[in-house]
């Protein structure tokens, strides 16, 4: 069931897409259209394009595209109802009840329902005798109430179903559960709960709702995973979310301090930090990445000093930056964690560290020194190749010499000699990276044609089905009689699909097309085609000989049988087909 056209039109009609989209991306006006960066892939020149005259959007560098209700979808990751739902609410319009299929949406509220009971019970297990270990161990980790209550700290009972019980009691069914991640199914079919005899940390999304949990194990247990995580359920993603962040996003305008550690998250927040996120202990994705680029510019990283958290600094750097983001790093002495540092040491000492975060490039002269004595020969030939490595990465000439100076000036070595070493180096990453670039190049086309496979193996008849339907977009009394051309005459099928709609449209009572009537026949990618039909062959200078041109092109290649058919003709027939592809090669040559 659908939500009836009127309804869609209205939230349309009320949700100008410019004004919709500038919430999100920074639009700047250029001719009839607006344009920005765009928030869907990393780019530093503007190829993201909305069209007002269409109320459409469309990336010419990664193929997102679609209406404003594809955009809604696309930049907060819900289903198409959900975002009906939201523009509505965004525009004062009510939809009628029950009108549309909204079993995933309710899916998703009772999820949430279930974290929030969840996150409740283990909160309140924690001040029972039985979770008394817990609160303990937490207090004795320098934590007190208040910052417990904050968090929602809570405790997991060393038992297979307590929560189990407790959620039934309160009338969720054992699928929702298991959807929500709470519980899990054994071997033998039974359900018991996912976190057990564990300290729970709830994991709290920007507005505020419970998307899942993080337990850490007993401390006198040694089984298990250290931290037990939420796996991705129909709220909860992991590449999306961030520890801490529901906080933090309203005290790092300045700058947003992150830690790899739930506990350095919530200690730090405990001595005042309150600018702090988790990264739950994975990489950091370019999606978190522009979500943090809206809120700060500044990040400092503060994670592991150990090979591990050298490696995460390296790449975490490069995602940040890619979004323009300014980053430095903390080291922390003696390998500690953050959490570690602060007890030890109180939160003045970490606000003399935090001041002294030193830039990137610092940072890895600095962890190039590790472990080796720079007094022998051996270690400092050891470390100026690390260092020549470090160095190789900067592209600034001005950064690369003055650093260069100083190092040869405090390890006596002539500056020319390390300034040769690096540029070797970067001339064999500058080799590296070109090969990454161009592979990145040819990517996004094959990309954007996985909405369309055919233009893989017949571009032409692809090229010519296209034309012909934004022709028709954009030219609606062109539209040929059914019986001289139709979808059946195409042979890619979404084009078919999208010919059908695009006629079944203009042939209805309304006489027009709109891509928002179809927000739910059409996956998002498909979406951004049908944008960029209806926004990226256009003007024509004489539409009806563009459709009839086309027209004639896609019947030419529907005659020539696919290679595959090739096979299965006669000796003849085969004859008559090679003679056909050949002369249309010669003519098209
Ligand atoms: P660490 O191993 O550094 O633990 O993992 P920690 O945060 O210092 O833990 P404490 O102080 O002993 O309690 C860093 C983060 O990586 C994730 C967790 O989010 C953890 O906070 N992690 C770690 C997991 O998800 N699973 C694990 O088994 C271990
Ligand atoms: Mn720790």
């Amino acid at each position: 069931m659908r939500i009836p056209e009127e309804v869609i039109m209205e939230i349309k009609y009320k949700n100008p897409i410019d004004d919709v989209i500038s919430s999100y991306v920074n639009l700047k006006r250029a001719g009839r259209n607006l344009n920005g960066l765009c928030p869907f892939h990393n780019e530093k020149t503007p190829s993201f394009t909305v069209y007002t005259d269409t109320s459409s959007f469309y990336c010419f560098g990664c193929g997102a595209g679609g209406d404003v209700f594809s955009f809604i979808r696309k930049i907060e990751n819900l289903d198409y109802i959900e975002a009906v739902k939201k523009l509505a609410d965004r525009a004062g319009v009510t939809i009628p009840e029950g009108d549309y299929d909204d079993s995933y949406l309710k899916l998703k509220n009772k999820v949430y329902e279930i974290n929030k009971e969840s996150a409740r019970f283990f909160h309140n297990h924690l001040f029972t005798p039985e979770g008394k270990w817990a609160l303990d161990y937490l207090l004795g980790r320098g934590l007190d109430v208040k910052t417990i209550k904050h968090f929602g700290l809570g405790s997991a009972p060393n038992e297979w179903d307590a929560l189990l019980k407790h959620l039934k009691a309160q009338g969720f069914s054992l699928s929702d559960m298991e959807q929500a991640n709470v519980i899990t199914k054994g071997s033998k079919g039974g359900y018991y709960d996912r976190f057990r005899n564990r300290v729970m940390f709830p994991i709290i999304e920007i507005n505020g709702k419970v998307v899942g949990f993080s337990g850490r194990r007993h401390p006198n247990e040694d089984k298990g995973g250290k931290y037990v995580n939420t796996s991705d359920t129909p709220v909860y993603k992991k590449s999306k979310t961030l520890f801490g962040f529901n906080f933090a996003k309203n005290h790092c305008s300045k700058q947003l301090l992150v830690v790899e550690g739930n506990m350095d998250v919530v200690s730090l927040h405990k001595a005042g930090f309150e600018n702090t996120i988790g990264t739950l202990g994975t990489a950091f994705t370019s999606e978190q990445a522009r979500l943090i680029a809206r809120y700060t510019n500044e990040i400092v990283l503060g994670f592991d000093s150990d090979a591990a958290g050298q490696k995460a600094v390296a790449r975490a750097t490069e995602t940040l930056s890619e979004s323009g983001l300014k980053v430095r790093v903390l080291s922390i002495p003696d390998g500690k964690d953050p959490d570690e540092f602060i007890k030890k040491n109180g939160p003045e000492r970490f606000k003399a560290l935090l001041e002294g975060a030193v830039n990137e490039i610092e940072y890895k002269l600095f962890m190039a020194a590790e472990g080796l004595d720079t007094s022998t020969a051996d270690g400092k030939t050891k470390y100026l190749n690390l260092a020549a490595e470090a160095l190789a990465t900067i592209s600034s000439p001005i950064t690369v010499d003055l650093y260069a100076g100083r190092l040869s000036e405090q390890y006596g070595i002539t500056k020319s000699t390390l300034v040769k070493e690096i540029e070797k180096m970067r001339y064999a990453k500058r080799k590296a990276q070109t090969k990454k670039e161009i592979g990145a190049l040819i990517k996004p086309v094959y990309k954007n044609n996985e909405v369309n496979p055919l233009k893989r193996t017949n571009q032409r008849a692809v090229l010519a089905e296209e034309m012909i339907i934004s022709v028709i977009m954009s030219h609606p009394d062109l539209l040929p009689p059914d019986d001289t051309f139709s979808a059946d005459n195409m042979m890619s099928d979404v084009n078919k699909r999208i010919f059908k709609a695009v006629s079944n449209c203009l042939r209805g009572p309304s006489e027009r097309f709109d891509i928002s009537l179809f927000g739910d026949e059409f996956s998002p990618e498909e979406m951004g085609y049908m944008a960029s039909l209806q926004n990226g062959k256009g003007p024509f200078i004489d539409p009806k000989k563009s459709l009839t041109d086309a027209i004639k092109v896609l019947e030419k290649e529907k005659e020539i049988a696919s290679p595959s058919e090739l096979g299965k003709l006669d000796d003849d027939d085969w004859a008559k087909q090679m003679e056909k592809i050949i002369q249309d090669k010669k003519r098209s040559n």
